[in-house]
């Protein structure tokens, strides 16, 4: 039987270019360059200029992305972008990408998962290609979190960095060679009752404000380990393979201990997770599809290569998609 299947065919990425060292932090805050790294393997991040916005960020990787995949703006029929931290409440965020890009056909809206974002983009593009609406979408994940962190509170202005990744994907039938590519399976998954651990103290309708990040971190972290451990195991069991048959786990940079954590309660491997978060801290929605990119630069993934991606953030909402390369 024909089946539709979503393939990526490019990517890029984009971090703004003021890099912040641990040592920083020192300077302003309780902390230490030590307790930052054994806690969180957290090196260094990047924040954005203040005169960038996130659309600006999502622009540079889209653009990249494009070049990679040697294609016109103009031929993609829908463009997903995923943030917590768009330019304005409304239009959204992927409205102004989509007009900056000069895409001239097709739709763009944004979507709000926190640092889940970028899968629950992925899996909502590949449902729009599996049932033939689009051909090619650009998805795209963008944070500006510098914009809303308590610059007081040591427990959570050291963990995030800004920046973007884009991927674009496009329609295949799976009667040519490209059966052995593209997204095999996603899981989506969330949660409202935890809420309280994990989100920002403001909002249009309650204070009128954007508000600052608050985070319970040790009950996120257990929550993490957990629920990643779940999705991974639903998104391989969907698509009928084990972790055995995985190439690259490339999942949500939070902390280097939570992938580690999670990586051994697999079996799985270090040498096949993809790690950024040294030198970008956590940059939610972007942490998947600036990974992908950074590895792609580096000549890291195989065509076909097994590719498991998952992600948790606020709300709590967590989720995976396995794709071939
Ligand atoms: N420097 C020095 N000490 C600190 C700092 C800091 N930057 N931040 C917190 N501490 C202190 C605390 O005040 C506390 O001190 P106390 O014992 O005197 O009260 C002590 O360190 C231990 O605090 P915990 O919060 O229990 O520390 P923990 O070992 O859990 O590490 C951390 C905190 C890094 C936030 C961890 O809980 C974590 O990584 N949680 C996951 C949260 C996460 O990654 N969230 C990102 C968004 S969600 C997502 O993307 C998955």
């Amino acid at each position: 039987m024909r089946k539709i299947v979503a393939v990526p065919i490019g990517c890029g990425h984009y971090l703004p270019k003021r890099q912040v060292n641990n040592s920083e932090f020192e300077r302003t805050i309780d902390t230490t360059n030590e307790w930052i790294i054994s806690r969180t393997g957290i090196e260094s991040r990047h924040f954005a200029d203040p005169s960038e916005n996130t659309s600006d960020l999502a622009l540079k990787a889209a653009r990249m992305a494009l070049s990679d995949a040697k294609i016109a703006a103009s031929e993609l029929d829908a463009l997903i972008l995923a943030t917590a931290t768009p330019d304005q409440t409304f239009p959204s965020t992927a409205t102004r990408v989509q007009h900056s890009l000069g895409m001239n056909k097709g739709f763009a809206f944004d979507i709000q998962a926190v640092c889940a974002g970028f899968i629950f983009a992925l899996s909502n593009a590949n449902a729009l290609i599996k049932s033939g609406q689009v051909k090619k979408v650009m998805v795209i994940g963008a944070e500006i979190f510098s914009r809303i962190l308590d610059w007081s509170d040591r427990s959570t202005c050291i963990l995030f960095g800004d920046g973007a990744g884009a991927l674009i994907l496009e329609a295949a039938e799976n009667n040519t060679k490209e059966i052995r590519r593209g997204i095999l399976s996603t899981d989506l998954n969330s949660d409202g009752k935890y809420n309280d651990l994990l989100f920002v103290n403001g909002g249009v309708a309650t204070t009128q404000t954007s508000g600052f990040v608050e985070m319970q971190g040790r009950e996120v972290f257990k929550h993490a380990v957990s629920k990643l451990v779940s999705t991974a195991e639903n998104s391989l069991k969907a698509a009928n393979l084990s972790t055995k048959d995985v190439n690259w786990v490339v999942p949500h940079q939070a902390n280097s201990r939570i992938i580690s954590r999670t990586a051994n309660i697999m079996g799985i491997d270090m040498n096949k997770v993809v790690m950024t978060v040294s030198n970008h801290g956590n940059t939610s929605a972007a942490s998947i599809p600036i990974a992908l990119s950074c590895s792609k630069q580096q000549n890291r993934f195989k065509s076909g290569d097994l590719l498991l991606m998952k992600a948790i953030g606020g709300g709590l909402a967590w989720g995976s998609v396995a794709m071939r390369w």
